[in-house]
């Protein structure tokens, strides 16, 4: 379907309700809905908003547009959990109204302040002349869970040397002081971060670009966030316009963190390399919060700007990942399931298998969402793996190779196509004989977690319904491969 601008920047409030019902029938035929995935009941969802820890809640918000699986006029919908598992729908938060924001509430950050929690976004607007007009807007949501937004926006226009991308506001506090971090583009069409600061979150003053060791990288830079984690700064960013380098940066877009010192008085975050968050295919645009008992918490969107999926066509796309802890070891980010993810797990089967020169279709553990731990031992063969969603030409496959020094995930034939301009394998360099995986499928993804959290790979897959196989192979030799199987409720 191709949208009109009429169709695209519509806000939720002009649906009918039958408009709506009709989304819904045809989203609840869809073969591809996540069971445990945060997933938009109709309509696209792309970045994770807002996600904080309030009154005794996580607060979670997405970008969301209602009437069908296009980037259009988003609003930003709103969750609550109080074990990061279950949430509770709560409707949506923020509708475009304003001038300032008709083409769009976009994406951006909380803070709470008293008893209150402020919720920062850009209003995005296209003039008469389709250029687009970025501004910085503040909401507040009191207690008693009323949302109130302030007519006009807190910041009115990007800084002069700076284009209208200018969009996604990241807001901390450091001593008596409240900063702010735009994601921003320089007129030289480059990408950076805009730092502002203010006594009150309503009057803002603007300081300078942010000085990183990194000033000419990618021409924009989207969704920053920022926290400390184990005495270290870590600013968390989606720069676009980076070009592939060995195994990295591979899709269209990137998520990475740099890891360093921020010093906000002077304006410097005195960073190492950036490190991408994600090996998979369809990851952007994640965000944290500290947990109660001091845990970082990311999650993000396991997907991506500028691509369609096979779901478009049943008016929904798109998720969020599964919570994940983070942590730094020997200077690299780490990233775990959380551990609440255990209340899941339901029934349990357990095979252990040897497998030589052969592949084998397993006869009593099917594909089914849940929760996988596997480890592949290569014992005297070069190559073994696993295979998800099998089923007669389909298969998502896991794949450690000892002689080229690589463990990768290969959906070439996972089912209908995403993205392949961009290629459909994703590899890390690997050279041990013994790899631990954990892997949570759902109906249409999975993410693999790379011994412990060194690498993690995050995929939409888009197989038949009746792929439900799982093989497992080895070659030029004998493999050890042990699956533990969680199915999740
Ligand atoms: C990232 C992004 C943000 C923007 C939002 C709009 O995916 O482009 O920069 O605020 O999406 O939905």
């Amino acid at each position: 379907m191709s949208w009109t601008n009429e169709q695209r920047y519509r806000p939720i409030t002009d649906a009918k309700d039958e408009e709506l019902a009709q989304l819904e029938a045809k989203v609840a035929k869809s073969t591809w809905r996540q069971k445990y995935h945060i997933q938009p009941n109709y309509g696209l969802l792309n970045d994770p908003n807002g996600f904080c820890y309030y009154h005794g809640k996580y607060h979670l918000f997405y970008q969301w547009f209602p009437f069908g699986a296009v980037h259009g006029m988003k609003h930003w919908y709103h969750l609550t959990s109080t074990d990061l598992i279950e949430w509770k729908d709560e409707g949506v938060a923020l509708i475009p109204e304003y001038r300032h924001e008709s083409h769009g509430i976009f994406s951006g950050t909380t803070l709470v302040k008293e008893d209150q929690l402020y919720l920062f976004y850009t209003g995005n607007h296209r003039n008469s002349a389709w250029e687009r007009r970025s501004s910085q807007c503040l909401a507040v949501l009191s207690s008693d869970g009323t949302i109130e937004k302030m007519p006009e926006p807190i910041i009115n226009e990007p800084p002069k040397k700076y284009t209208h991308n200018f969009r996604d506001p990241k807001v901390f506090k450091k001593g008596d002081h409240y900063y702010m971090l735009v994601g921003a583009q320089r007129e030289a069409l480059e990408g950076c971060l805009l730092l502002y600061m203010s006594d009150d979150l309503k009057k803002w003053e603007f300081k300078q670009e942010l000085k990183t060791n990194h000033e000419s990288f990618g021409f924009m830079w989207e969704c920053p966030d920022y926290f400390s984690l184990q005495g270290k700064d870590v600013l968390l960013l989606s720069p676009q316009g980076l070009k592939p380098q060995g195994n990295d940066f591979q899709n269209i877009y990137h998520s990475g963190v740099f890891i360093g010192e921020f010093n906000e008085e002077k304006g410097v975050f005195d960073t190492q390399d950036f490190q991408e968050l994600d090996k998979g295919f369809d990851f952007y645009a994640p965000q944290t919060t500290q947990a109660p008992d001091g845990r970082q918490i990311l999650i993000g969107w396991m997907g991506l700007p500028d691509t369609t999926y096979p779901s478009d066509g049943d008016s929904w796309a798109n998720c969020l990942t599964i919570p994940r802890e983070l942590s730094i070891k020997n200077g690299k980010i780490q990233q775990k399931p959380i551990r609440e993810l255990k209340q899941k797990r339901t029934s349990e089967n357990h095979q252990h298998l040897e497998i030589a020169n052969d592949r084998q279709r397993l006869t009593t553990l099917f594909s089914e969402p849940g929760e996988y731990q596997i480890t592949i031992n290569l014992e005297t063969a070069t190559r073994a793996g696993i295979a998800f969603r099998v089923g007669e030409e389909e298969e998502t496959i896991c794949l450690l190779d000892k002689a080229a020094e690589y463990f990768c995930l290969d959906r070439t034939h996972s089912g209908q196509p995403v993205a392949t301009d961009y290629g459909t394998v994703r590899k890390i360099a690997y050279n041990q004989s013994v790899i631990h995986l954990t892997v949570f499928l759902d109906q249409s993804s999975l993410e693999i977690f790379v011994n412990d959290g060194e690498a993690v790979f995050s995929s939409r897959i888009f197989p038949e319904k009746d792929s439900r196989f799982i093989e497992i192979f080895a070659e030029n030799g004998v493999a050890q491969i042990e699956i533990k199987q969680w199915l999740y409720e």
